[in-house]
Parts: structure tokens; C-alpha cells; sequence
């Protein structure tokens, strides 16, 4: 197992967010978590992180492992340089005044070695070659898809092994993320892990392998990606019928 989140409990302040629970990811897996708006989702990915308060919450029960191994005490750099994990946020959260190239070269700075580095940079612009045509534009000129897209190169470009995402199609025209899904596809194809947080829970379970649905804290289904497509209570809930 890649990744174990174990009975996890947090809280900022005294307000407690999630309420024990425990999901896992495999390696080469796409998982996704599903649920409303508050279910726990950005605070989950937020934990995984290890990013610390006042915007991520603190554990106060469980445990989070990677490779069997607790990362608690991990600090976020190293999450990132030593542990090979990349946060997409919310709202991409790209440098608007940078140029895309300068954003991308930003990214580098959280490598553990530099020795893959053209052979990244050349990744990112196969991937996306709209951010190769626009790399010396400044960032806050690209449309909403591009930003996301550089989003996504940003984190490649930390070299990482596994991704994080955060409501990746959210403001995307439907064309836009159909566009961004099937690159997380083929991302995953190629090796990489990735840990998806949506609300549009079809576009998502479609993508992802298996998945695990979020209520106000507390897990509230899991299986994989057809059982939760199929399961009627789902359905209703967050499929539209
Ligand atoms: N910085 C914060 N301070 C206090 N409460 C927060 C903070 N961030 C999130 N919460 C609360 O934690 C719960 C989970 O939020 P969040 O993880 O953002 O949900 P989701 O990403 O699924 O929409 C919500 O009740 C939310 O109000
Ligand atoms: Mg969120």
C-alpha cells in the first residue's frame, strides 16, 4: 500500500473536520473522493500534505502512512522532495504575474535532484503543448483551462511519483475538462499515482479506479468505480438520480 489514511481525525480549533477515517491508494491506482461541499475533501488532501495550520487542519487521532510509514512528523517540503507528492490546490494558485515558463521553473526549486529536468520540461510541454506555445506569456493572460493546466505541469515539474488534486474541473467548460481528464489518464498510464478530490463525482468515478464518498466528515461508501456508479443510494445522491 502507497498510501494509508488510518482512522484520521482533525480539527481546526475546536472544530472537528473529519471523524475517523480511513481510505487507501495503491500504487499506480487513480482513487478518487467524492462529496459535497464541506464533506472534508480539501482538508483530507490538506492532511495528506502535511501542510500545517491556520489552513490545514491538525491531527488530534490516527495516522497517516506512506509505504507503511508514518508521516506526521514529515514536514511539507520533504513530502514533496523526499516523498514524491504534488498538490494541485483549489483555484490552480499560479503566480498570475509570471510567465508560464517562470511558473513551471518555480516547481524545480522542490526537486530533490535535477538530473530529469529537460526530459520534465519536456513532458509537460507533450502534455500540454498550449503551454508550450504560451511560455513566455504572463500567466493571468491564459484562459481558465490553461491555468489548469499549468497547474498540473507545476506539479510534474516537482518530479513527483504521486498527484493531489483538488477539484481540477471546476470552472472548465465541459470540452476543457473532458480535455484534462484524459491527460490524467494517460499521466496514470505512464506510472503516475493519482489521488482525485471532486465534486463532479461521474466525471470522476469514470476516470478513477476506485473511489470512496465523503460526508461531513465521515466515510460513507467505497468500492470501486462501477460499484459506486451502480450503488442506488449514490446514485441519488450525487449522480442526479
Ligand atoms: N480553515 C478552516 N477553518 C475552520 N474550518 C474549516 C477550515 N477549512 C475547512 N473548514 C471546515 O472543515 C469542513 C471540511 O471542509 P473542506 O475540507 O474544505 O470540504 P470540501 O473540500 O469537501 O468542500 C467544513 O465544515 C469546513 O467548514
Ligand atoms: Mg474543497
Amino acid at each position: 500500500m502507497l498510501l494509508s489514511v488510518e482512522n484520521l481525525e482533525v480539527k481546526y480549533g475546536n472544530i472537528q473536520a473529519l471523524h475517523g477515517i480511513s481510505f487507501h491508494v495503491n500504487e499506480g491506482e487513480i482513487v478518487t473522493l467524492i462529496g459535497a461541499n464541506g464533506a472534508g475533501k480539501t482538508t483530507s488532501l490538506y492532511a495528506i500534505a502535511r501542510l500545517r495550520p491556520p489552513e490545514a487542519p491538525r491531527v488530534t487521532k490516527g495516522d497517516i502512512r506512506f509505504r507503511g510509514e508514518s508521516i506526521l512528523d514529515t514536514r511539507p517540503s520533504d513530502v514533496v522532495r523526499k516523498l514524491h507528492l504534488a498538490l494541485v490546490p483549489e483555484g490552480r494558485r499560479i503566480f498570475g504575474n509570471l510567465t508560464v515558463q517562470e511558473n513551471l521553473q518555480l516547481a524545480t526549486y522542490a526537486r530533490e535532484k535535477n538530473a530529469d529536468l529537460d526530459k520534465d520540461y519536456q513532458r509537460v510541454f507533450d502534455l500540454f503543448p498550449r503551454l508550450a506555445e504560451r511560455r513566455n506569456q504572463r500567466s493571468e493572460s491564459l484562459s481558465g483551462g490553461e491555468q489548469q493546466m499549468l497547474a498540473v505541469g507545476r506539479a510534474l515539474m516537482t518530479g513527483c511519483k504521486i498527484l493531489l488534486l483538488d477539484e481540477p474541473s471546476m470552472g472548465l467548460a465541459p470540452v476543457l475538462k473532458y480535455e484534462l481528464f484524459r491527460t490524467l489518464k494517460q499521466l496514470n498510464e505512464e506510472g503516475m499515482t493519482i489521488l482525485l478530490v471532486e465534486q463532479n463525482a461521474k466525471l470522476a468515478l469514470e476516470l478513477a479506479h476506485r473511489g470512496y464518498v465523503l460526508d461531513t466528515g465521515t466515510i460513507a461508501a467505497e468500492g470501486t468505480s462501477e460499484e459506486l456508479l451502480g450503488n442506488p443510494e449514490v446514485k441519488k445522491a450525487y449522480l442526479g438520480g
